[in-house]
C-alpha cells in the first residue's frame, strides 16, 4: 500500500487487519481513542461466528497515515520535499557518523554504506565488485537497486536508536549525502521527490538485481507444486533431501557469518552436524533447543570471557576499550562500592536499555542462562580480568 488520496477499498482493509489491530491496541491508551473505541457497534449477523469481531474499532484516518509510510519503486508515497547535500552532511555528522562513519565506511561494528563502486559502474548499472569472490565486503551502495529502498529505509528505521525522528527534508538531505559520497550525484545537488527518477537511472546497481527468481527449481521450473497436509499428518518427518557432508562447509562457517546480535547462530559447519536427520528436527521445532546448542553449552563454570564472546558482548564491547558500549573496566570503576550493582547490571543485560552512558541502546539478551549471566555481571564488576 501507499500513501494516497484515493478512498481505502474493501479489500486493502482487510490486508490491512492484522495491522489495524495492532493499532488499535497501541493507541488504545490514549483518552479520545478510548472513546472512540466506546462507541463502535457490532455487526449483528456475523456476531456468533465471529466473536472477536466485538475487538478494537475501526482505526481512524491519521491512525493509517502513520502506519502508511512505505515508498515504491515507482516513488508512490514519496511525500514532496527536498534536501541538499550540503544540510545531509550536518545531518550524517549529528545523527549516522557514530555509527556508520564519517564517509560511510563504517565502525568495526556495523556495515559500510559507501565504497567499492565506480563512474563505469554508474553508467553500466551494474557493480563490477560484485562479481569478484576476492573483494572484501559489500557496502550497501554496491547492492543497492532501487534509490527509493535508501530512501524508504532511511526514513523508517534511522537512526537505530530512533528511528521515524528524521523530518522529511533531512531524509532528503541524508539520502542526498550518502549519493554524494558515492560520486552519484554532485556536492551541490538537492535531491527531491522530482528528480528521484533521475538520480534511479544513475545507481551503480540498478541493473545488477532480478526483479523475480524462483527459490528452487524443479526441472526447470520454480518449485510450488507441493501439497499441503491439512489433516492426520504425519507426526515424524521423513527428510528426503539432505546437504551432502561435502557441502556443508561451502560457503565457510556459517556460525562466523551470521550477525552477532540477538540469540540465534548459524551451525558451525566446520564440524559434521552433531546429532542424526531425525533428532534434529526435533530439535529445530523448538528455538529453545537452537539456543541451547548454539548459546547455552556448558555451564556458568566455562570461563567468563569465553561466555562473552559466545553471547555477542564482544561485537559491542571490550575489556579495554570504548566501543559501541563502554569497556568492561569503566563499567567496573563506575560501579565500585555501588550497593546492588550486580542485581542493577544483570536486570539491564538482560531487558537492555539506554541512557546510563549516552544515547545508544544495548539490546536485551534473553537467551543468556541466569547463571551466565550473573557470571558475567560478576566477572565485569570485578574489573573483567
Ligand atoms: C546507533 C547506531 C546507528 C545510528 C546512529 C545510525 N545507524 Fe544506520 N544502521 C545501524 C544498524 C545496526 C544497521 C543495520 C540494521 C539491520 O540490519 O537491521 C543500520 C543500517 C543502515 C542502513 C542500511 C544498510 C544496509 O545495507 O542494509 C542505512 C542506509 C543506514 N543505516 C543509514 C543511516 C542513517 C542515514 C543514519 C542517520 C540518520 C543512521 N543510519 C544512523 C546503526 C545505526
Ligand atoms: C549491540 C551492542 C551491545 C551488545 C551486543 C551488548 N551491549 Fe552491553 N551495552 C551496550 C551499550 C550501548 C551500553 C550503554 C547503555 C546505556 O547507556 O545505558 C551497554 C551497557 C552495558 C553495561 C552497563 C549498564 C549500565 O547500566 O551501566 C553492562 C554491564 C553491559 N553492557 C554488559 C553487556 C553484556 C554482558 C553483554 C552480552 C550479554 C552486552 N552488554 C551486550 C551495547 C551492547
Amino acid at each position: 500500500m501507499s500513501r494516497s488520496t484515493e478512498p481505502v477499498s474493501p479489500v486493502s482493509l482487510a490486508r490491512l487487519a492484522p495491522l489495524l489491530l495492532a493499532a488499535s491496541l497501541a493507541f488504545a491508551a490514549a483518552p479520545a481513542a478510548a472513546q472512540q473505541g466506546a462507541v463502535k457497534a457490532p455487526a449483528p449477523r456475523a456476531a456468533a461466528a465471529a466473536p472477536w469481531q466485538d475487538i478494537g474499532r475501526t482505526a481512524t484516518a491519521d491512525e493509517i497515515a502513520a502506519w502508511d509510510i512505505d515508498v515504491r519503486a515507482d516513488f508512490k508515497g514519496l511525500p514532496p520535499g527536498s534536501g541538499s547535500v550540503l544540510k545531509g552532511q550536518e545531518v550524517w555528522e549529528a545523527k549516522c557518523a557514530s555509527c556508520h562513519g564519517v564517509f560511510g565506511e563504517s565502525t568495526e561494528v556495523f556495515t559500510p554504506i559507501v565504497g567499492g563502486t565506480t563512474k563505469e559502474d554508474i553508467r553500466t548499472g551494474r557493480v563490477a565488485n560484485l562479481m569478484r569472490s576476492d573483494y572484501p565486503q559489500r557496502t550497501t551502495m554496491m547492492k543497492l537497486s532501487q534509490i527509493s529502498t535508501l530512501w524508504d529505509y532511511i526514513n523508517r528505521a534511522m537512526p537505530w536508536n530512533a528511528p521515524k525522528s528524521l523530518t522529511v527534508e533531512e531524509v532528503y538531505a541524508v539520502t542526498a549525502y550518502i549519493l554524494n559520497l558515492a560520486d552519484v550525484v554532485p556536492e551541490d545537488y538537492v535531491l527531491s521527490d522530482r528528480n528521484m527518477a533521475e538520480v534511479q537511472q544513475r545507481l551503480p546497481n540498478r541493473n545488477g538485481k532480478l526483479m523475480y527468481q524462483e527459490m528452487w527449481k524443479v526441472a526447470g521450473k520454480p518449485d510450488v507444486q507441493g501439497v499441503a497436509c491439512m489433516k492426520d499428518c504425519p507426526v515424524e518427518a521423513d527428510v528426503r533431501s539432505r546437504l551432502p557432508e561435502f557441502a556443508r562447509n561451502a560457503h565457510g562457517n556459517l556460525a562466523e557469518q551470521n550477525r552477532v546480535v540477538g540469540p540465534f547462530r548459524g551451525a558451525d559447519t566446520t564440524r559434521p552436524p552433531s546429532t542424526q536427520p531425525a533428532a534434529l528436527a526435533a530439535a529445530a521445532t523448538t528455538a529453545a533447543a537452537v539456543t541451547q546448542v548454539q548459546v547455552g553449552r556448558g555451564t556458568a563454570s566455562r570461563p567468563p570471557l569465553e561466555i562473552a564472546k559466545d553471547a555477542a558482548c564482544l561485537a559491542c564491547h571490550s575489556v579495554e576499550r570504548k566501543l559501541v558500549g563502554p569497556s568492561f573496566r569503566e563499567i567496573a570503576e563506575r560501579y565500585r562500592g555501588a550497593a546492588d550493582a550486580s542485581n542493577t547490571l544483570a536486570q539491564k543485560v538482560r531487558k537492555g536499555g539506554q541512557g546510563a552512558w549516552g544515547a545508544v541502546p544495548m539490546p536485551a539478551n534473553p537467551q543468556l542462562k541466569e547463571e551466565d549471566l550473573r557470571s558475567l555481571v560478576k566477572w565485569i564488576l570485578g574489573g573483567a580480568s
